[in-house]
Parts: C-alpha cells; structure tokens; sequence
C-alpha cells in the first residue's frame, strides 16, 4: 500500500514539539495511515521525511492530507481547529480544546453547523483500564460510588518552563495542561460535576501560572471527591507514572493515579486493584479485606485512540471526546481556577451559563 492508495488516511501534524513527535511516531506505526505533511514554522524542511509546512495554512493549502492531528500550544487550538474543519479536513486535537471555555464554544458551534469530524486528544479515555473500570462503576460492582480521590504530581525539569515560555503563561498551568486530564477522565468515570471549591499555589516555582493545586467536587449523583496536583513535586502518584503510555515518563507497576470508593468494593486506576470485604454475612470493616486484580487487555491509549481516529475520520464512528464533551471538562478546569481565585465554591453549571450568555 502507498499514500496514493485511496485506502490509506494522509495524515497531517500541525506543531512537530513534544507531544507532536510522539503522534508522528505512532502514526508511522500504524496500519492504514500515512504521515504526508507537517506544519511547524520553526522546523527544517526535511525534518520527518514528509512534506514540512511553516503553516497550517500552506499545508491546507498543499491538498496532501486528509486529516490532521493538531498539537501546537494550547492558544492555538481553535483557530487552527476552525481552519482545518472549514478546509474539510477532520481534526484530532490535543487537549485542552481551547484556552477557555468561551473560545471553545466557537469551535463546538462550528462542529455543529459544518458536522465536521472531529476529536479532542483526551486519550487516557482509549485506555482498557479506563474502559473497564467504566464498566465496573456502570454495572455496580463497587456497589453505590460513595468517593473518589486522585493524585497527579511530577517534577517538571525547569527548562519546560524556559525553553518553551508559553509553558509558564496564562492558557498553561498545571491546572490546563495536566489537570484537564484527570477532571475530564473523573467526568468520564463519576459523571458530571456540580460544585467545585479549589485552593491553588505558585509557591514552588514562583511562575505567573500555578503549580499546584488541590480540589474538592461535588458529582451530580450524590459522589464526592477530591484532587491533588503539581507540577514541582517528585512523586510515584499519577496517571504517567502508572502507565506506559510515553517512554518520556518513568513507569512504575501496580501505580494508582485514582481511587473509587463504593458501598460494596473499592477500586483502584489503572492497575484496575478492586479491594472488598471478604464474609459471606453481613461484611463490615471488621471482615477480612481482600485485593482482587480486573483482568484487562493491555493496549496504549495512544494507539487505540489513533485507531478510533481513522473510524472518525471514514465517518465510521462518532468521537468518544467530542467538542462539546471537551469544552465541558474546559469549563470545569476554568472553574476550578475560578474557585481558587476567588476563594468560594462555584457551582459548575451556572459558571458555564454565564460564559455562554457572556457575564464570566
Ligand atoms: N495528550 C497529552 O498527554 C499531551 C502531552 C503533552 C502536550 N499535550 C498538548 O500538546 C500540545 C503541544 O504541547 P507540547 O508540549 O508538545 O509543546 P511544544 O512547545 O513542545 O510543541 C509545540 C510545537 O508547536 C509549534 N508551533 C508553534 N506555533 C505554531 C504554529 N503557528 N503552527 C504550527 N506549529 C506551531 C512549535 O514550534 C512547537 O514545535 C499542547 O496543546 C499540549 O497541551 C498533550
């Protein structure tokens, strides 16, 4: 098969950065896809063996692609979203899907009215352990969900800041870059979220944006939870550090980055350990407790995500994160930054309201 082959998906990445080399090489490992183009201003133009653009607008332009994932800063995100969807291309776009929840509704509204194809790089939500600890919450076997607490914190080197300026600036943050993942993947898992209070810190790095956070949710269902995060803070708790989604990050086995609390069992994600009492009458915290692992298939998000990706864009399935799907979590994490600003508990679904009718 070549890239001339009408089978074939042409692909494009807009921004060759970190996160934008890692999807070149998962692209290159994938059956039925193609890199063909690239589009990064500051690059060499023979730098992946494909075409390079110094714009996503020449690259359009160039009629080599059929789709395109989207990884440049965060600040770009709609723009060029918008640009690739009006160009009828179909768009995998990192997370977050916006730098705020305002900007976001352009782009959901632009989805509806072009009924483009497009989907939000929330891939943790492609990963098995994700998928089957959805199916445990969905089916009751932890009982009723009672709780959830989880942890994300990590020592980012200090060049992450330097090197790239736009790490350390408002539409970044611990909060926007990492902390999007873990709200929308609690969405997924424990439904929607009314109510947030949040306390924030620059303390450790001293920067304009955040590096740390904690978090308390109140789930429309009745679920409460809570959130830890940093980004200056050397730890083995988090969703990198618990999966080998990138060989950037270190991997430890048997790594929690969430724990889900119900009536009958308490589970553990990724490492999917589900712990309940262990008597056939009456058990209570008096019983004996036992640790059962969920069996699961291992499979990388990435690649799962990649693969749901090609269906999207044959027209072959709806995206697991849509737009709007994204623009809710976006919504929350601009919530949550608001909790912490101001000191007070924001009730998630009067904070969106008044974004869309302009009064935020
Ligand atoms: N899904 C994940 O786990 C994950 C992890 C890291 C980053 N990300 C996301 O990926 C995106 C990129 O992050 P990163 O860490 O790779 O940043 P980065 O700074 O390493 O890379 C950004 C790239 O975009 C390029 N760029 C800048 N302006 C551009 C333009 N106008 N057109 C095309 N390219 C342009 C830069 O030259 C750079 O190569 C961000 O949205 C980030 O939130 C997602």
């Amino acid at each position: 098969m070549t890239e001339s082959d009408p089978a074939i998906i042409r692909l494009g990445v807009v921004g060759a950065g970190f996160m934008g080399r890692q999807h070149i090489d998962f692209i290159r490992a994938a059956p039925g896809m193609a890199l063909t183009a690239v589009a990064d201003p500051v690059l060499p133009p023979d730098a992946f063996g494909c075409a390079v653009h110094e714009s996503t607008e020449r690259m359009l332009d160039a009629g080599q692609v059929d789709a395109v994932i989207i990884a440049n800063p965060n600040a770009l995100h709609v723009d060029t979203a918008l640009e690739c969807l009006e160009a009828g291309v179909a768009v995998l776009l990192e997370k977050p899907v916006a730098v705020d929840h305002a900007q976001s509704l352009r782009l959901v509204e632009a989805v509806e009215r072009r009924r483009g194809r497009l989907l939000v790089g929330h891939h943790r939500r492609h990963h098995p352990a994700v998928a089957r600890a959805r199916a445990a919450i969905r089916d009751g076997e932890l009982g009723q969900v009672v709780a959830v607490s989880g942890l994300w914190s990590a020592r980012k080197e200090d060049a992450y800041f330097t090197d790239m300026p736009w790490h350390s600036r408002p539409g970044a943050g611990v909060l926007l870059i990492n902390v999007v993942h873990d709200l929308d993947l609690l969405r997924h898992l424990c439904g929607e979220v009314v109510e947030i209070q949040a306390m924030q810190s620059s303390h450790a790095r001293g920067l304009e944006v955040e590096d740390t956070v904690s978090l308390s949710l109140r789930f429309e269902n009745g679920v409460v939870g809570s959130f830890l995060a940093s980004d200056a803070g050397v730890s083995p708790w988090g969703w990198d550090q618990a999966t080998e989604e990138t060989a950037a990050f270190p991997f430890l086995p048997d790594g929690v980055a969430y724990r889900i609390v119900g009536t009958r069992a308490a589970l553990s994600v990724p490492n999917l350990a589900r712990y309940a009492y262990d008597a056939s009458v009456e058990p209570d915290w008096h019983s004996p407790l036992s640790r059962t692992y969920l069996p699961v298939v291992p499979r990388g998000s990435f690649q799962r995500q990649l693969e749901h990706f090609a269906d999207v864009v044959r027209g072959e399935a709806e995206p697991l994160v849509s737009a709007e799907d994204a623009s809710r979590t976006l919504a929350l994490v601009e919530a949550a930054a608001l909790a912490a600003r101001t000191r007070r508990t924001v009730d998630v679904a009067r904070f969106r309201t008044d974004v869309e009718a302009g009064r935020e």
